[in-house]
């Protein structure tokens, strides 16, 4: 039996929904789907201003771009992410700098990100890995201490809720996800959603080639122009409409996800010798877009791997950490070396051993986690005959790491 590890959950009604919106549009982007789509977002996510774009990295960049920020900026971002989290930072002139996770749901740790702290500081990252919100208490009292902006990765969170407030609008604004990996999706694309009307503006202005067509679209102006500083990250309308079927079916994709989570989570409580699982805290309501399992033995995570790979059941690794990527060790030593550049200003300067030590650290917990989480299938299209052979193979590799203990 061939098991993918992710498969999207599109039928008729997205077919239709394409073949309709090919027949009768152009497919440019803010078309009528988008207007559809644009409104069930705002339901879903109880947010005025919903912006649909080419991906989830390009709603962080528009974000990033869109606040400002600039060199000698830091943005603290955490280093178990995908690149798209920090190339925003990057590519805004700001730079990032990486946080470790908290060990139990791989999300950023507020205790580090207090050590990431310094007068540039200018904003957070938060990302919800897997649909699992953040600490967020502890992470906007922090924001709110310290004056940061909180923008949030919600790449992998649609559909899920902290203490039943949608993630992605706690901060100054959010970037979702709709790749064709994601809960629900349309081959690539996302969506930025805020709440904060001036930011929104700037963000419409930077997404329509730094123009202000959407004054003209609605009928305020008679010709449009260029007023800013901007670039294309219109959502197809061909691909809204696909998003406006899926909109529709999350509470059935995201209960059938938690479902599958739920036998995961019985089958392999028993295993606590080699395994971790993430249990659910009661503020937090996930969409269950991953179901990862930590082993304690990293020489388990491998064996797993190449075990279920034998059975040809897709299960995976996530990220390698961004600290410690090629890139990343390149972006800290600029940053001592941004220090060293120019000794006559403020900022620039010789930084102390203390500062180069901090720039150089590990980040244990990231780096456990990449060596150790592994992710099974989880999507509505596994049947159940799929779920039970995936947990019969899985456990039976997991009682003989157990004998073998
Ligand atoms: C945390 C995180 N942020 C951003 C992205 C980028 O999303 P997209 O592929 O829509 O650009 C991903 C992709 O999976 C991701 O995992």
């Amino acid at each position: 039996m061939h098991i993918p590890f992710t498969k999207p959950y599109w039928g008729d009604e997205e077919i239709e929904l394409v073949i309709q919106s090919i027949k009768t549009t152009s497919g440019i982007g803010d078309g009528p789907s988008t207007k559809i789509l644009i409104q069930k977002l705002q339901l879903l996510l109880d947010a005025p201003y919903i912006l649909p774009v080419t991906s989830c990295t390009h709603g962080l960049e528009l974000i990033l771009a869109s606040l400002q920020l600039g060199k000698p900026d830091e943005v603290i971002v955490p280093s178990f992410t995908m690149s798209s989290t920090a190339n925003a930072v990057i590519l805004s002139g700001a730079l990032p700098v990486f946080a470790d996770i908290e060990p139990d749901r791989y999300t950023i740790d507020p205790e580090d990100v207090k050590r990431c702290i310094t007068p540039y500081t200018k904003a957070i990252i938060l990302v919800h890995y897997a649909g699992m919100p953040c600490l967020m208490e502890e992470l906007l009292a922090i924001a709110k201490q310290y004056h940061l902006f909180v923008i949030e990765d919600a790449a992998h969170a649609i559909g899920a809720t902290y203490k039943g407030k949608a993630l992605g609008t706690f901060g100054v604004a959010g970037a979702f996800s709709f790749h064709g990996t994601k809960n629900i999706c349309c081959g690539e694309g996302g969506v930025v959603v805020t709440k904060n009307k001036k930011l929104s503006d700037v963000m419409e202005i930077y997404r329509a080639n730094g123009t202000n067509r959407r004054e003209f679209l609605k009928g305020m102006i008679d010709r449009y122009t260029w007023v800013g500083k901007g670039t294309s990250f219109f959502l197809s309308d061909i691909l809204a409409s696909i998003l406006v079927a899926q909109v529709e079916k999350i509470p059935v994709i995201n209960a059938r996800r938690m479902q599958i989570a739920r036998t995961y989570t019985q089958a392999f409580e028993d295993y606590g010798d080699v395994v971790a699982l993430s249990a659910v805290p009661s503020y937090a309501q996930p969409n269950w877009h991953i179901y990862g399992i930590r082993f304690k033995k990293e020489v388990h995570a491998a064996l797993f791997i190449k075990e279920m790979h034998k059975k040809e059941i897709g299960v995976s690794t996530h990220y390698v950490p961004l600290h410690d990527s090629p890139m990343g060790i390149q972006l800290r030593k600029l940053r001592i070396s941004c220090y060293r550049e120019t000794a006559d200003s403020a900022y620039f300067r010789e930084p102390s051993p203390l500062e180069v030590a901090f720039f150089s650290r590990r980040l244990p917990v990231t780096e456990s986690a990449a060596r150790t989480l592994v992710r099974l299938p989880i999507y509505p299209g596994l049947t159940d005959q799929e779920l039970h052979y995936i947990i019969e193979e899985a456990t039976k590799i997991l009682r003989s790491f157990v004998r073998r203990l």
